[in-house]
């Protein structure tokens, strides 16, 4: 029991990093992880041969052999209905400006500092406070979701995330803040990074080809990091979520570092808390370090404190010295109303508690509700949920517990093509009191150390976990990680030093997502398929624009087909190439094909894509544009500031720097994207 905390002081020399995010990104990713898998680079080489993997035939092997040849007819038959998107695609490379397909426009839909209600003054970021920044489109857009208004395809209610801030590109004045250095930012800024963080609902209509927010709906709201929330599930009320200012630990303020989602079936959002060890600060010393007691473990395990913003200095609930507990009151699901802003979001503790990047569901073939996440951190792990209830058509109110009590599981990734759902129960097997689980929430709490136990397979940096609806098949973005040794390879993660990623492709047998074994199979490995050593694996038909590196963020078109945006970060001079949206055939001779439709501008990471139903309207977020790599791009060649940016898109104004941005992106005279 007990034990001394210091600081995660191991990438605490910030001098290599030009932007927040960049920091973040790379900090997000120390191994803490100690069990990182077995070497079986000889299994890999045996499976794995390029033709088989071109082909396809990998996957409905191992699968077959599994669940028999019958159990996947069905599987085919929807997926034999996808054909290849159909556009010119666009040249890569990197510029001040976003570049789409020959015959689209994009535009700017939602800008960050843009009024969500009426009676606003435009938007001046010289004059944000914290009151006015909790009324307006937040910073960094990520996941965006759309819930159809009625049946014409010209309303609907856009949910989108804002997951961090970059102080320097969202304040004037202030040219550089590290973990080691807040000096230049005052308890004033930090009540604006809080008020920029969240959710944004807000209303759009479509008049002709152009979408507007309505800035007179009701549907209007602002959720941030001071929003008031409850908990449900197994840690709701638990000791360890007790603070002092929420003795019933049931109630907590705000959500945090809300990287990528969910939408649900009954048209609610959830918004993934990613990163959230950042937020939490301690004042002490390396050498005289915070007493953590009981939680010494599950902070190390999580990364806490990390120091990555200053908020603990003002606010002590973000202070681990002084509340030791509120660490453990995010890193959850947060399921959002957005049909009703008077609604109080909930967080779902049964679904567990790590870095989530995106919380993706579907009802299953029994009627309960499966939900997909991603850990996204270096030899982290993918999960998934079933519900024990079922859905209910037509009772919200039902639906929405669904997520309050169900079987949290890990997975571990065989050799063979199989994959081993690991169920998350109290009692069972590991998860006992002799390591240290007292209850479920325990469990769900430290989700991590618990499937440390139970040999889950760790990987490089699971983002996105999403299911094709129409076929029945999971995809998985595993982004990369280049602290991947030789001996820590295994089929799932081939790669040692992953500069670029790979994306996996699950198979559930009979699309039974509440199956204990899946088949998996290889779809892509990432990076430059011309370079040997590279390793890379697409489909030959795909060009030298429409390879890539870094899958972050996925969606399914209206058609089924997938579309993955990448995050490089600030490695993107790796490639040469801006983060961009591709389109990729998942079956058929062109089975690993990628096209790139989109690309963003200089320092931008892209995320959010979504189609409307109608297939006709594709949302984008461009997030943080003008910082990552600002230096390493030669035409600027310098970090990034709100008062020197590398580029002032989307506005091109010489008073504004770059902001965040969602796009809406159709097809000029209007019609199905890429049809
Ligand atoms: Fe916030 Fe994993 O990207
Ligand atoms: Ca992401
Ligand atoms: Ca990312």
């Amino acid at each position: 029991m007990g034990g001394l905390m210091a600081r995660d002081d191991t990438m605490h020399d910030d001098s290599q990093y030009e932007s927040k995010s960049q920091a973040c990104e790379a900090a997000d990713d120390i191994p803490k992880n100690p069990d990182t898998g077995h070497s079986i680079g000889a299994v890999i080489a045996r499976r794995y041969s390029r033709r088989d993997m071109l082909k396809g035939s990998l996957g409905v092997t191992a699968a077959t052999a599994l669940f028999g040849a019958d159990a996947l007819i069905a599987g085919r038959a929807r997926a034999e209905a996808l054909t290849s998107a159909a556009f010119k695609e666009i040249a890569g490379g990197v510029d001040e400006r976003h570049h789409v397909a020959e015959g689209y426009t994009a535009d700017a839909l939602l800008r960050w500092g843009d009024p969500l209600f009426p009676d606003m003054a435009p938007f001046d970021p010289r004059k944000l406070t914290a009151e006015e920044q909790a009324r307006r489109f937040g910073y960094n857009n990520d996941y965006v979701a759309f819930f159809p208004i009625g049946n014409a395809g010209d309303r609907g209610l856009l949910c989108v995330n804002h997951e961090y801030v970059d102080p320097e590109a969202m304040f004037p004045g202030i040219k550089r803040v590290s973990r080691t250095n807040f000096s230049e930012i005052t308890e004033a800024h930090v009540a604006v990074e809080m008020a920029a963080h969240g959710v944004t609902v807000a209303e759009i209509v479509r008049e002709g080809e152009r979408w507007r927010p309505v800035l007179e709906s009701k549907s209007n709201r602002r959720i941030t990091s001071s929003t008031p929330m409850t908990f449900d599930g197994p840690a709701a009320g638990h000791a360890r979520l007790k603070t002092s200012a929420d003795p019933s630990g049931l109630r907590v303020l705000g959500t945090l570092n809300n990287c990528a989602g969910g939408h649900t079936p009954w048209g609610t959002y959830l918004t993934a808390e990613e990163n959230f060890h950042g937020y939490f600060w301690t004042d002490a010393p390396k050498d005289k370090p915070t007493d953590a007691g009981s939680e010494a473990k599950s902070y190390a395990r999580n990364r806490i404190p990390s120091n990555w913003y200053s908020w603990g200095r003002y606010n002590p609930r973000f202070n681990i010295d002084k509340e030791q507990n509120e660490p453990n009151r995010f890193g959850w699901i947060v399921e959002i109303d957005p049909s009703d802003p008077t609604s109080t979001p909930v967080k779902h503790t049964a679904l567990g508690r790590f870095s989530h990047e995106g919380a993706e569901c579907l009802i299953n073939k029994d009627g309960r509700v499966v939900l997909y996440s991603g850990d996204d951190a270096r030899f982290e792990y993918v999960y998934r949920f079933v519900s024990r209830d079922r859905y209910r058509e037509g009772d919200r109110a039902h639906n929405m517990r669904l997520f309050s009590e169900g079987t949290l599981s890990v997975a571990r990734y065989n050799d063979d093509g199989t994959t081993d759902w690991l169920p998350l129960v109290f009692g069972e097997g590991p998860l006992t009191p002799e390591n240290g689980f007292h209850s479920q929430a325990d469990v769900v709490i430290d989700a991590r150390i618990a499937s440390d136990l139970l040999k889950a397979t760790p990987m490089d940096r699971p983002e996105d976990v999403e299911p094709n609806r129409r076929t029945g098949k999971v995809y998985v973005m595993l982004t990369n990680n280049d602290r991947r040794k030789a001996d820590q390879k295994n089929a799932a993660n081939p790669r040692a030093e992953n500069d670029f990623g790979h994306i996996i492709e699950m198979t559930p047998p009979d699309n039974d997502h509440a199956a204990a074994r899946f088949a998996w199979d290889l779809l892509l490995a990432c990076g430059d398929p011309t370079v040997a050593e590279v390793g890379a694996r697409w489909n030959p038909a795909t060009t030298a624009d429409g390879w890539f590196s870094s899958p972050d963020n996925c969606a399914f078109d209206a058609d089924g087909r997938l579309w993955v945006s990448t995050d490089q970060g600030s490695s993107w001079p790796k490639t040469g190439k801006a983060d961009g949206l591709y389109a990729i055939d998942t079956e058929g001779a062109e089975r690993g094909r990628s096209r790139l439709f989109f690309r963003g501008p200089i320092g931008a990471e892209i995320c959010g894509p979504t189609f409307t139903p109608d297939g006709e309207t594709l949302f984008l977020a461009v997030q943080h544009p003008g910082t990552d790599g600002a230096r390493a791009w030669k035409p600027f060649g310098r970090p990034s500031t709100f008062d020197d940016p590398s580029t002032r898109w989307p506005d091109f104004d010489p008073n504004m720097p770059p902001r965040p941005t969602v796009l809406a992106i159709r097809r000029k005279g209007g019609g199905r994207i890429a049809s």
